[in-house]
């Protein structure tokens, strides 16, 4: 059986996983954390998703996100932990869809479980581009 947690690491080094330049929109007090909030990330801070095809996982309030430019006008955000035995996924651009590298489940660019084992959908937030930020809402 494969480390997942080592898995997540050498995935987060080896792909130059960004911490990106982040703000937070509208902060909100601490006792209403659990509340949806909009993050703001500038193109700048992850220009691995400037163009189509690309793609990036950061850390972002103690949480990954897996950010895919799928076209010109979209990005979708998502949770890259996979539900099977949480190894982190990966966007594949020319097969239009998202593989886990530890045991082959896909999802679709929704997060939605094309092909097991894992037996949940992947977590997704919804995600906007707004001039050169995108704007996510976790
Ligand atoms: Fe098993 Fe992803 S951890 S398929």
């Amino acid at each position: 059986m494969r480390d997942c947690r080592r898995n997540r690491r050498t995935f987060l080094t080896g792909t130059g996983a960004a911490l990106a330049g982040l703000a937070v929109l509208g902060a909100a007090p601490a006792a209403a954390q659990a509340q949806p909030h909009r993050i703001a990330i500038s193109l700048d801070k992850v220009p691995q998703i400037r163009n189509v095809g690309g793609s990036v996982v950061l850390k972002v309030q103690d949480k990954l996100l897996l950010l895919i430019r799928d076209s010109p006008t979209d990005v979708r955000a998502l949770d890259p932990i996979c539900t099977h035995k949480q190894c982190v996924v990966k966007y594949r651009p020319a097969e239009h869809d998202i593989k886990c590298p530890c045991h082959g489940s896909q999802y679709a660019l929704d997060g939605r479980v094309r092909h097991g084992p894992a037996p949940r959908n992947l977590g997704a937030y919804a995600a906007v581009l707004e001039g050169d930020r995108v704007i996510v809402t976790l």
